[in-house]
């Protein structure tokens, strides 16, 4: 099974300022929603308020250390381990082969020892933001697929859609 970081970052490494993301990027919305579709997807509670509603065909799995949190359409777990381990049920239920892990900050930090794979959007700007995506070790990681893109009628900036395998092992 193949844990997948999915994530949009500015050239800055901010990824969300003020609980949410500091653009309107509605290509990079689409690309998103293509590759979780029909996936679990594993979120922080901090990202799972950020979300008007819970992501349409995906099991949204959401990480708290709060044991009375209620998610409404979501599914909430006290730890990561949990996370993974019921991402992984629903992922064979699904018949597919990858768990995406959609953030925010906190998730990313802890997970990334851990990803094979991440499907990060470039976003080509330096806004103002409070949360960032943590720093890669190049040496982990080579990049495998890279797309530019002028931006389009709904978004804010240019964007590069770019992934990344890692080289080494991940950690466990
Ligand atoms: N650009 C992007 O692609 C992207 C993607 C996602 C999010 N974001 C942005 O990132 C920001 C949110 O990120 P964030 O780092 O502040 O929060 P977050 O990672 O979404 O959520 C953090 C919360 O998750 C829970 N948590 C984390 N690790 C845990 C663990 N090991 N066990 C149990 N619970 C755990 C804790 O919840 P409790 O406090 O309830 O215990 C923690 O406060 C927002 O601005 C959002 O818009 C951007």
């Amino acid at each position: 099974m193949k844990r997948v970081i999915v994530v949009a970052v500015a050239e800055n490494g901010v990824i969300g300022k003020d609980g949410r993301v500091p653009w309107k990027m509605g290509s990079d919305m689409r690309h998103f929603r293509h590759l979780t579709m029909n996936h679990p997807v594993i979120m922080g509670r901090k990202t799972w308020q950020s979300l008007k509603q819970p992501l349409v065909g995906r099991d949204n799995i959401i990480v708290t250390s709060n044991p009375d949190f209620k998610a409404e359409g979501g599914h909430v777990v006290n730890s990561l381990e949990k996370a993974q381990e019921i991402a992984e049920e629903f992922a064979k239920m699904r018949g597919v082969e990858q768990i995406m892990i959609i953030g925010g900050a906190d998730i990313y930090r802890q997970t990334l020892p851990h990803a094979h794979l991440i499907q990060m959007t470039e976003i080509h700007a330096q806004p103002e933001g409070d949360t960032f995506f943590p720093a890669i070790a190049q040496s982990d990681w080579r990049e495998i697929a890279r797309e530019r893109h002028e931006k389009g009628r709904k978004d804010d900036y240019d964007y590069s859609f770019v992934t990344l395998e890692r080289i080494a092992k991940p950690s466990k």
